[in-house]
Parts: C-alpha cells; sequence; structure tokens
C-alpha cells in the first residue's frame, strides 16, 4: 500500500491490528503510511516531545526547529504533585549515591536492597496488610500476581474495562476468563451463579478507580458478591492511592474495607511519583507470588532511584492531608465549571482525580485534540485499544499542584473548542488564543 491510499480521517488504529498478508511484518508498512498521514494533518498527538520535568507547566517540543511550547499539563497522573518536591528530587540523589544508578540484577537473584525492603515494610503498612512486594512497574504487578496465582482450571472474572495490564496476566496465566458489565455487581452474580460448578478457584478483579473512565468501583457490593461464591478479590488502587481515603489509602479505605480485599495491588507511576508496582496481602500469599511471579523473578528490581522516589512521596502522602484536600478542591472546581459550560461529563460528579469528556467519534477527537494542543493545553486523546470503539475520549488528570489560574485557563480553552465543534452547548465565546498561555 502505498502513501496515497491511506486517508487518516477514514480509518483508526483499530484498522491495522492484522492485514491478509502472510509476512509478519506487512502489516508495519500500512500503519506506518497512517501515522505519516496523521502527522502530516497535525492532529497527530502521541508521543509529544517533553522538554522540561511534567509539572503542571511543561515545554514541549512540536517538531525540530519550532518555538517551544509553554502548556498546562493536564495529561500526567501527578496526582498531588510531587514528582517536583525537593524532598522527592534529594532522596533520589541521596539513593544514587549510596546505592548506584541500578542493581543489575533481578530481586529474586542479587536485587533485593535494603531501601526496597524498607519501602515494602511501609507499603504493607500503608495498605494495612501482613506484607508487600515491589515489582519494576505496576504494569508487572498486576501480570505477575496474576499468572503467579491463576491456573488452567481457574477463572479471573474481570471487568469489561480492566486494565490491559490486568487483561494480560490472565492470558499469561492461561486460566478462563470472564468480563462482566462495567462496575455491575449484579453481571458478576451473574456469571459466578452460572459458572460457580465448572472451575476450581475464583479471582475477582477491579479497579477502585477505573483507570480510562475515572469512576470509582462500587466495591463494598462487589466484595459482597465475590465472598458469597468464594471468590478471592484483588483491588488494582492505581489511581486511587493518594486520592482517596482519609489517609490516601485508596478506595478500599475510602469504602472502610480493609481486611475484606485479598490482594491490594498498585502502582508508583501515578501519585506517588515514580515508576514501579507493587501488590500487598497476607505473608503467605505474598510469599507465593515471590516464587511464582515471572515479571518479578525474570525481569531486574526497581532502581534505588524509584524506589527512593516512592518511599519518599509515600511519606509525604502520610504527613501531608492537605495535598489530598487541595486536589479535591481542585477536582471539585474543575468538575463543576466544566458541567456549568454544558459539558457531558463522566462520571456526573466527581469521583477520582480523572475527569473524562466523551467526544466519540476518533476523527472529531483528533481535530478536538489538535486545537486544544495549539491552545496549549496538554490533556490526552484516547481512542481503541485503550477504549472500545466510537468511545474515543478526553481525559484530564488533575493535580494539588495545578492553581486556580491553572484551572480557569484550561477551562477557557476547553470551552471555546468544545462550543466550536458542538461538543458543548453554551459558553463563553472567546478566542483561547488571547489567553496569556497561548505564548
Ligand atoms: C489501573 C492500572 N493498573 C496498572 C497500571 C500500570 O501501571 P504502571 O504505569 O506502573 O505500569 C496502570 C497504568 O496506567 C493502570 O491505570
Amino acid at each position: 500500500m502505498n502513501k496515497s491510499a491511506v486517508n487518516s480521517d477514514h480509518f483508526t488504529m483499530a484498522d491495522f491490528y492484522d492485514c491478509p498478508e502472510p509476512d509478519l511484518f506487512a502489516k508495519a508498512e500500512p500503519l506506518y503510511h497512517f501515522i505519516d498521514d496523521w502527522r502530516s494533518k497535525k492532529t497527530y498527538t502521541y508521543r509529544r516531545l517533553l522538554k522540561t520535568a511534567a509539572g503542571t507547566r511543561v515545554a514541549v517540543e512540536d517538531e525540530p526547529l519550532h518555538p517551544l511550547r509553554h502548556m498546562i499539563m493536564m495529561a500526567s497522573n501527578n496526582y498531588l504533585g510531587l514528582n517536583c518536591r525537593p524532598e522527592v528530587k534529594q532522596a533520589v540523589c541521596d539513593a544514587v549515591q549510596k546505592y548506584g544508578s541500578s542493581m543489575c540484577s533481578a530481586p529474586f537473584l542479587s536485587g533485593t536492597y535494603e531501601l526496597l525492603q524498607q519501602l515494602e515494610k511501609k507499603l504493607a503498612h500503608f495498605e494495612h496488610c501482613e506484607e508487600a512486594m515491589v515489582f519494576s512497574t505496576g504494569y508487572q504487578a498486576n501480570v505477575g500476581t496474576i499468572s503467579a496465582l491463576a491456573r488452567a482450571k481457574d477463572l479471573v472474572l474481570i471487568d469489561r474495562l480492566a486494565h490491559a495490564s490486568v487483561v494480560d496476566g490472565c492470558h499469561l496465566a492461561g486460566c478462563a476468563v470472564r468480563s462482566f458489565k462495567h462496575n455491575d455487581p449484579k453481571s458478576l452474580e451473574r456469571l459466578l451463579k452460572a459458572t460457580n460448578e465448572k472451575h476450581a478457584g475464583k479471582l475477582v478483579i477491579v479497579e477502585g478507580v477505573f483507570s480510562m473512565d475515572g469512576d470509582r468501583a462500587r466495591l463494598p457490593e462487589i466484595v459482597g458478591v465475590a465472598k458469597r461464591y468464594g471468590a478471592r478479590i484483588l483491588v488494582d488502587e492505581a489511581h486511587g492511592t493518594g486520592v482517596l481515603g482519609p489517609t490516601g489509602g485508596g478506595a478500599v479505605e475510602h469504602f472502610n474495607l480493609h481486611g475484606q480485599v485479598d490482594l491490594v495491588l498498585g502502582t508508583f507511576s501515578k501519585s506517588l511519583a515514580s515508576t514501579g508496582g507493587f501488590v500487598a496481602g497476607s505473608r503467605k500469599v505474598i510469599n507465593y507470588i515471590r516464587h511464582y511471579a515471572r515479571s518479578y523473578i525474570f525481569s531486574a528490581s526497581p532502581t534505588p532511584a524509584n524506589v527512593a522516589a516512592a518511599h519518599t512521596a509515600l511519606t509525604l502522602i502520610e504527613q501531608e492531608p492537605a495535598l489530598r484536600d487541595k486536589l479535591w478542591e481542585n477536582v471539585r472546581y474543575f468538575h463543576g465549571a466544566l458541567k456549568a459550560r454544558g459539558f457531558k461529563l463522566f462520571p456526573e460528579t466527581p469521583e477520582s482525580a480523572i475527569v473524562v469528556i466523551v467526544i466519540g467519534s476518533d476523527k472529531l477527537l483528533r481535530t478536538i485534540s489538535r486545537e486544544i494542543h495549539e491552545a496549549n493545553l496538554f490533556v490526552n486523546s484516547v481512542v481503541y485499544p485503550a477504549v472500545s470503539k466510537n468511545a474515543s475520549r478526553l481525559r484530564i488528570s488533575l493535580s494539588a499542584s495545578h492553581t486556580r489560574e491553572d484551572l480557569d485557563q484550561a477551562l477557557e480553552i476547553l470551552t471555546f473548542i468544545g462550543v466550536k465543534h458542538k461538543v458543548v452547548e453554551r459558553g463563553p465565546h472567546e478566542n483561547p488564543a488571547n489567553s496569556p498561555v497561548c505564548a
């Protein structure tokens, strides 16, 4: 297929997953031209090049030789704004001085070090569990945990919108997998009723906060159903940690379910301002996972810098509840203002630090995303396969460190573009190009 054959307006990522030609690499050719055409229309807003830290303002290079864009950052899941805190940066420097840049080994062999062990103890305490273990990413935590525990005779029940790492963990495990309707305990119950006799072990997995929708799991009911059918339950707190609950413990803490959930899993890549992941549970089960999780055994341990950042971020979360208060003040203000301007939001009342504006068609999303980018607002455009086809959306991540000025400028930009493209019915019609952020 030559370049002129691919008009990106007529295709989505779903169209390039496979192709009829036998060569394994043949599908790379049409995708290459699709992306090339998409880029040439300047509506491709992925893999943008950051030239500064992902704080609330960020410098982004559009194209080589193009002047830097100074953008409001609302695409980083830096919910508590800890990635640039001096205490975190200092801890990273100290850890590198002490341990060097890497252990160059898996934790199972020579990659377990004192700071890593201290973090595991701190996480276990934070999650009210006997023990916790750390992986190099949250993705690895899900893949490793699920595949370490589930066998072919077992059944894993997952939400229809489960994160890719949950889905991939099930594939690696080779267990039976069924998905229930999004956040629907009745659908989960129907599945459990229908399959109860056919499988040995059962594991229900939900996200405390769903990553692409920003809604909270109906955890009390889901836990109740799982328990009635003798299923174990794992809650992925990637987007709940630091955000929900009186001490930032996540959805499990928010719903007062400590001790009711078998495994709590999380990532360092959001509120904990680092890279890595963890799972916490009973001592015996964590010990089992340590000895069977392939992503733990066959992958290098997280670097001292990552571990130190997460450790310090966790301490700050414990010491500074005001950070969470500020985050929620921002979430309520921003969500309320978008609603008042006529945006259709999901969920209708804010349940997390994620605000979702569903656009629907990929083509419209591309146009809107480009205009938002040109107005110097950095938000995420989410398309298939991250969400289902025709559910394309703008995904906005709020942070405790956003100022009222950041929020108001972002609102102005979104409203102008939303009205222009009839995503909202009403709103101020001022061109955001006049806003001071649009340098
Ligand atoms: C719900 C959920 N689980 C797991 C992960 C993986 O985390 P990590 O970025 O640490 O690999 C993510 C990341 O986006 C997530 O949203």
